[in-house]
């Protein structure tokens, strides 16, 4: 008996180990411990044993029973683990650098606006801040806007619902109407009324407008504005700034003009065009890049300045529009996707 006991656990000790898969070793443990087993079959023959000798044999055959029974609980564990990384696939190393690990750079918006504030902080502009939730006060009222001008429009604003709160934002409360700033022009009103001339600041920042989206329109887009005032301003520094900043940003062959237009806040008003051929993919002699004026004295008297004493220029400019002429970028829809294909280009 012994002897037989040892050839079967010798005999599963070189055959388990090979084992690879769960129905092998199923069969393997039926033909071993299973009710025709083999050592099921070792184990029906103590019947046979004489008396004094069953304690002896029988103690062998449990020991034989558990050595085994050790054997297959190691092959079951090692299948089981095998099993386990072939479902997680080949092995990962987390403290490995990820393998698209380049470092981030700025979005083209950011990258032109901080130029734009580069530029002007040159000349000594500082740069100021104004609210995205604004009140019709400082957006349209106190720039001279007339009520009826189509940029008040429903339809073209964003309004909020009169009976909200958004805090103290506002000069005038009572009955105020609060709407998403349709330009950056309101941080001149926001600017003026904080203290007295000369002022020079540039002020870039986000803007909305019911707009339907396409390559050319967003609902909400950036603008740049900037306001100068101090006595003796004229259009001719207005135009030697919009020379300067324009040659700066996109080569020293750019020029700019003026063609007259009407803004409320601004007389006499101007829309700006660039000469911009020799940027990509510009096929007309000018482009038309922003509006522009000497600050209106009835803004000036909003705001509690004299305008015998103060003058004062304006200009505000779209910062997709002269992003997209930088870098020759043929819809606005890219900037906001945030599509790696499109942002590593302007690393
Ligand atoms: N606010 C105008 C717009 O959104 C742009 C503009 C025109 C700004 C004339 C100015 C200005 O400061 O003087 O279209």
């Amino acid at each position: 008996m012994q002897d037989q006991l040892t050839a079967l656990l010798a005999k599963a000790a070189a055959e388990l180990p090979a084992i690879a898969s769960r129905p092998d070793f199923e069969s393997a443990k039926a033909r071993y411990v299973g009710p025709n087993g083999e050592l099921t079959a070792l184990m029906k023959q103590m019947g046979t044993v004489p008396k004094e000798q069953r304690p002896a044999v029988g103690k062998l055959i449990n020991e034989a029973k558990g050595r085994l029974q050790a054997q297959l609980d190691a092959a079951l564990a090692r299948i089981a683990d095998a099993e386990l990384a072939a479902q997680l696939g080949p092995p990962v190393d987390a403290s490995l650098p990820a393998t698209d690990a380049g470092p981030g750079t700025r979005h083209p918006l950011t990258q032109v606006r901080e130029e734009m504030c580069r530029i002007l902080r040159k000349v000594g502009f500082a740069v100021a801040d104004g609210p995205e939730v604004e009140s019709e006060y400082y957006c349209f009222d106190a720039l001279n806007t007339p009520i009826d001008h189509p940029a008040r429009d429903e339809k073209d604003t964003f309004y909020f619902p009169t009976t909200a709160r958004f805090g103290n934002i506002s000069k005038k409360v009572a009955g105020e109407k609060y709407l998403l700033r349709t330009h950056t022009s309101s941080v001149q009103i926001r600017t003026m009324l904080k203290g007295p001339p000369p002022i020079r600041i540039v002020s870039p920042g986000r803007v909305y407008r019911r707009d339907t989206t396409d390559a050319t329109h967003s609902a909400n887009f950036h603008q740049l504005e900037c306001l100068y005032v101090d006595r003796n301003v004229t259009v001719r520094d207005l135009k030697a700034l919009l020379d300067y900043i324009f040659a700066s940003l996109l080569g020293p062959e750019t020029k700019t003009r003026f063609r007259p237009h009407y803004f409320g806040y601004t007389e006499p008003s101007f829309e700006v065009d660039l000469t911009a051929s020799h940027l990509p993919k510009v096929n007309k002699p000018w482009i038309e890049i922003g509006g522009c004026g000497m600050v209106d004295p009835s803004v000036f008297e909003a705001v509690g300045y004299d305008p015998e004493i103060w003058t004062g220029y304006a200009f505000g400019m779209g910062l997709e529009r002269l992003a997209m002429l930088l870098y020759g970028i043929d819809d606005i829809r890219y900037f906001y996707q945030n599509d790696l294909r499109f942002l590593k280009q302007f690393a």
